[in-house]
């Protein structure tokens, strides 16, 4: 399959009966029916019609290179041959499709790959829930367990979280546009994530996260710092939403040390950085730090909802039914993401992440000396971040320019144009994510980087705001509710 983006059959985009192309009605129809809270939709006006790997075709007959791959779910890209492979075998085999929480072979199946894919130490002495098939509800359960495991209520959580959107699991997320609206904001205590670009003490780097350790530390043992004992600290390995920020291996020890000795559980949420991505097989094994539950989903489904908190024995002090749903026996789920989990494993794709992503890092750096609107480059594995500032203004004190969010809009739609899917998040919507699928190839590699470079370049050059076309509608002011709101992508 070319690579190229395929132009528009018809530059009119009418067909040869004069009635617009079905792709067009399909969207004007969504545009309609569909709420105000829908998501990417906005940031991409294309219906697509067929997938492969990397590479996603629209009703236009234009392809793209797809870069956010269901907000990281694809770990193998659409449709890879071992997941429909896996796919077709259990719909051949007559299994039932739901199971509700029933045994299966194909549930026994995905829990064994499961548990031999997860850090040795964790999985001895692990048990799995299976959840509501979205990571918010992953959330919502290891919250509630640690709850009824430690009998107390509250939480705490950083700056930049991105948990889901379910009311416990919005509780812990930071992004306040989001939750601004909605009364109550549970009981959780906002600690500072180690952002080095934009450090919140202001210092940056290995010491802008050490302070943060230290406050937290000391937060927790003031007896007038206002905190309650809490049920659990969460946090990601490397935030996505929050702007692809990861956290260095040292202060995800001290985070791991410091909740050890308060006996407070530690809950690492895995559901964007899970299955390679940052490449390792778990974002947790970087640091070699044993967490007390960890929260899985999206590639962990093979690109089928699913979604598990996988946790210490311990903890299982759950009266049956304490965390029920219907859709937890998704049976195609659980064979395609077993399928995934082995595939990813057998074939080494959290290394080749780990290469890939370092390649695409050090080119993005190089580009950065040229391109000065791209003020940071960061990420972990191919779980990328590029932060768009305004070269013109003046830097903080770590060197920092403020973000440029209407850039970035730009950006977004100057890649749409030339072939490529690239999502916003982080501060102002400021920060390209860069999730290709593990298997991304070389060809792919060059492809990405070249379109991204000549769209910032396209993009700077032109300091228009972004056209306010009626299909998009993403621009902050006519989208209140998302286009501004980069913790509103995360559950699609
Ligand atoms: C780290 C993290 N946790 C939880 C969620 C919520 O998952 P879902 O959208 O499936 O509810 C997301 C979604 O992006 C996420 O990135």
């Amino acid at each position: 399959m070319s690579l190229a983006a395929v132009p528009a059959r018809a530059a009119s985009g009418a067909t040869a009966s004069g009635a617009p192309p079905a792709g067009e009605a399909i969207l004007r129809r969504q545009r309609v029916r569909e709420s105000a809270a829908r998501t990417y939709a906005r940031s991409f006006p294309i219906v697509p019609v067929r997938a492969h790997g990397m590479t996603v075709e629209g009703a236009d007959g234009r392809r793209y290179l797809d870069c956010l791959s269901g907000a990281g779910t694809l770990a193998l890209g659409h449709n890879h041959p071992v997941v429909l492979e896996a796919i077709r075998r259990t719909l051949d085999s007559g299994a039932p499709l739901h199971l509700l929480d029933l045994a299966t072979a194909e549930k026994d199946d995905f829990t064994s790959a499961l548990f031999e894919s997860l850090p040795a130490e964790f999985a001895a002495r692990a048990r799995v829930h299976f959840c509501g098939p979205a990571g918010t509800d992953a959330v919502e359960a290891a919250i509630k367990l640690m709850q009824t495991a430690t009998g107390r209520a509250g939480a705490l959580a950083f700056t930049g979280a991105y948990h889901g959107m379910t009311a416990g699991a919005l509780a812990l997320t930071g992004n306040v546009a989001v939750k601004e609206p909605l009364p109550g904001g549970g009981e959780v205590v906002r600690l500072p994530y180690p952002y080095g670009y934009r450090c919140p003490f202001g210092v940056g780097g290995e010491a802008g996260a050490e302070l943060g350790a230290t406050y937290v530390e000391r937060l927790l043992d003031d007896p007038s710092g206002g905190v309650v004992p809490p049920a659990a600290m969460i946090l990601e390995a490397v935030q996505g939403e929050g702007g692809v920020v990861p956290a260095p291996d040292g202060w995800l020890r001290e985070m791991r040390r410091i909740t050890a000795e308060r006996g407070i559980p530690l809950i690492v949420d895995e559901v964007q950085t899970g299955v390679g991505r940052t490449g390792a097989m778990w974002a947790v094994e970087h640091s070699g730090i044993v967490p007390d539950a960890m929260v899985l989903s999206k590639a962990i489904g093979g690109s089928l909802p699913l979604a598990v908190v996988v946790y210490r024995e311990d903890y299982d002090g759950w009266r049956p039914g304490a965390h029920t749903g219907t859709f937890r026996g998704n049976t195609l789920a659980m064979a395609a993401g077993a399928a995934t989990l082995r595939y990813v494993a057998a074939h080494g794709l959290a290394e080749r992440a780990a290469v890939a992503g370092a390649r695409m890092t050090a080119r993005l750096r190089e580009l950065a000396a040229e391109l000065p609107a791209i003020g940071d480059v960061r990420g972990r594995g191919l779980m990328i971040g590029v932060e768009l500032v305004d070269p013109a203004a003046e830097p903080d004190a770590c060197g920092a320019r403020p973000a440029d969010s209407a850039l970035a809009l730009r950006v977004r739609e100057a890649c749409l144009a030339r072939g490529l899917i690239v999502e916003l998040g982080g501060r102002h919507d400021a920060v390209l994510r860069l999730l290709p699928p593990l298997t991304v190839t070389d060809e792919q590699i060059a492809a990405v980087l070249e379109r991204l470079a000549e769209a910032i370049a396209a993009a700077s050059a032109s300091s228009a705001p972004a056209p306010a076309s009626s299909s998009v509608q993403a621009s902050p002011s006519s989208a209140p509710a998302s286009g501004s709101a980069p913790a509103a992508r995360g559950g699609a």
